[in-house]
C-alpha cells in the first residue's frame, strides 16, 4: 500500500476499507507516514467526507491507538457525559453532582478550554487546591466511594487523535464532520463508561452554527457509540447566547453551585436537569422525564446533589468551604460596566465574541501554552428578549486592568431592536 495512491483514491470520493485506514493511521503515528501527506488526506476528507462505515473504522484505530480505561471494577453503573464546548457552559459541575446523588457513578475526564470556548479543567482549577491529575487507581477509588470524579486525562488514550488534532488545528481540517465525529467519540469509547451523554452545542458560540449540521455530527456520534455497543444519546442544545450570565472560570463555578443550591439562571438550571433526566432516563433509574425531574428536584432541594460537588472537591484536594464562602476564589481587582449606547430589546448576543472577549480578559487561550487568570471574566446582565434602557449595564467585566478591545467587543456583541424577539429553547432536539 501507498500513501499517495489513498489519498488520490480519497480525493476522487472513494471509500477508503478498514485495511487502508489502518495502514494511514498507524503509518501516522509510527511516523512512517509525513505529516504533509496526512494533511493532504485530511483536506480531501474535508471536501468528501467519511462514510458511516468509514467513521467507525477511523474512530477504531484512534481508540486502539492507546490505553483504555476499564472501568469493570466500578459497582453500579457508569456513565460520562460531554458537550462539543460553548460559552459559559458550566454543565459538567452541575449535572456531575446531581447523577451522583441520584445513584450514579460518574467517572469523568475532562478537557482544558482553548480559543472562545471554556474547559472544565480550568473551571475546577480555580478552586483553591483542586487536583485534577490523579492516578487512574485513585481515579477507581474515587469514583467506587463516592460516585463522582472529574479528572484531567490519567492514561495516554487516544494518542492518534491527539496527533492528528494537533495536524488538523495548524492545517484548517478542524471542520469536517467525520473527523469530528470520530475525534471525541474514540476519546469517550476509552474514557470507558457505558453510557454516553453527548451535549451537542449549536449557534453562534459552537463549532456548528446551524442546526443540520449539529444534528448531521450527533447522529454520526450517535451511530458510532452505539457501533461499539455504549448507550449514546445527543441533546442538541442553544449556544445562540452565553450559558447563564457568568462566563470566566471562578465565576462559572460559582454559577454551577448557585443552580446546585436551586438559585441558578432559568435556562442553565433547564439544561442541566433535562440533561441530567436523560441520564436517569439511559439508564433505566427512571424511566419517564417527569419521574426523572422529580428525583433530581428532590436531590436539589434536599442539598444532596451540592454535597455531592463539596465531597468530590474535598477528596481531590479543593478548599469545599468555597461553597459556602465565594471569597476563598479571589476577586478580580478591576470590575467595570459596559453601558448600552441606546435603548432597546436584545436581539441577540454574538456569542463567540463575548467568548473572545473573556479569552481577551485573560479567563481562556489563545494558544494551548497561555497561562490564565481564574478570576477574570465576564457576567452579562442582558439576555436575548431583555430590554436595555441607555446607559444601562449590559455586562460587567472582572479585570485586571482596564481592556478597551474587550470592552468594544462586548458592547458590540449585544444587537438591539425595537420589538421583543422570543428565545429558542435551550434543547432544541434529542437523538436517541
Ligand atoms: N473536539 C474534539 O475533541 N475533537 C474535534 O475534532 C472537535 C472538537
Amino acid at each position: 500500500m501507498r500513501a499517495v495512491d489513498l489519498i488520490i483514491k480519497k480525493k476522487n470520493g472513494q471509500p477508503l476499507s478498514k485495511q487502508e485506514i489502518h495502514y494511514l493511521i498507524k503509518g501516522y503515528v509510527d511516523g512512517s507516514i509525513p505529516d504533509y501527506q496526512i494533511s493532504a488526506l485530511l483536506m480531501a476528507i474535508c471536501f468528501q467526507g467519511l462514510s458511516s462505515e468509514e467513521q467507525l473504522f477511523l474512530t477504531t484505530e484512534m481508540l486502539e491507538s492507546g490505553e483504555k480505561i476499564d472501568l469493570s471494577s466500578i459497582s453500579g453503573i457508569c456513565v460520562d457525559k460531554h458537550s462539543t464546548g460553548g460559552v459559559g457552559d458550566k454543565t459538567t459541575l452541575v449535572v456531575a453532582p446531581i447523577v451522583a446523588a441520584c445513584g450514579l457513578k460518574i467517572a469523568k475526564m475532562s478537557g482544558r478550554g482553548l480559543g472562545h470556548t471554556g474547559g472544565t479543567l480550568d473551571k475546577l482549577e480555580s478552586i483553591p487546591g483542586y487536583q485534577i491529575n490523579v492516578s487512574s487507581a485513585e481515579f477507581l477509588k474515587q469514583v467506587e466511594e463516592i460516585g463522582i470524579a472529574v479528572i484531567g486525562q490519567t492514561a495516554n488514550i487516544t494518542p492518534a487523535d491527539k496527533k492528528l488534532y494537533a495536524l488538523r488545528d495548524v492545517t484548517g481540517t478542524i471542520e469536517s464532520l467525520g473527523l469530528i465525529a470520530g475525534s471525541i467519540m474514540s476519546k469517550k469509547l476509552a474514557s470507558g463508561a457505558n453510557s454516553i451523554l453527548l451535549d451537542v452545542k449549536v449557534g453562534d458560540g459552537a463549532f456548528m452554527k446551524t442546526i443540520e449540521e449539529a444534528r448531521e455530527l450527533a447522529q454520526a456520534m450517535v451511530r458510532i457509540g452505539n457501533g461499539f455497543n455504549r448507550r449514546t444519546v445527543a441533546v442538541l442544545t442553544n449556544m445562540d447566547e452565553p450559558l447563564g450570565y457568568m462566563i470566566g472560570n471562578s465565576l462559572e463555578v460559582i454559577e454551577a453551585i448557585e443552580t446546585l443550591k436551586g438559585q441558578g439562571p432559568a435556562d442553565l438550571k433547564q439544561l442541566c436537569y433535562d440533561l441530567s433526566a436523560e441520564l436517569l432516563m439511559m439508564t433505566r433509574i427512571k424511566l419517564t422525564y417527569e419521574e426523572a425531574i422529580q428525583l433530581i428536584e428532590e436531590k436539589v432541594t434536599s442539598g444532596e446533589a451540592l454535597q455531592k460537588l463539596y465531597q468530590m472537591i474535598a477528596y481531590q484536594k479543593g478548599n469545599p468551604n468555597v461553597i459556602v464562602d465565594y471569597s476563598l476564589f479571589g476577586t478580580a481587582p478591576y470590575q467595570y460596566n459596559v453601558l448600552a449606547n441606546e435603548e432597546g430589546y436584545i436581539k441577540k448576543i454574538a456569542t463567540e465574541d463575548i467568548g473572545i472577549a473573556a479569552m481577551l480578559l485573560g479567563a481562556g487561550r489563545e494558544k494551548k501554552e497561555d497561562k490564565i487568570d481564574h478570576r477574570v471574566g465576564i457576567k452579562i446582565n442582558k439576555k436575548v428578549g431583555d430590554f436595555v434602557e441607555k446607559g444601562e449595564s449590559l455586562a460587567v467585566l472582572y479585570a485586571n486592568q482596564e481592556n478597551s478591545e474587550a470592552e468594544n467587543k462586548v458592547r458590540r456583541a449585544f444587537t438591539l431592536q425595537k420589538k421583543k424577539t422570543e428565545k429558542n429553547p435551550i434543547v432544541i432536539d434529542i437523538i436517541r
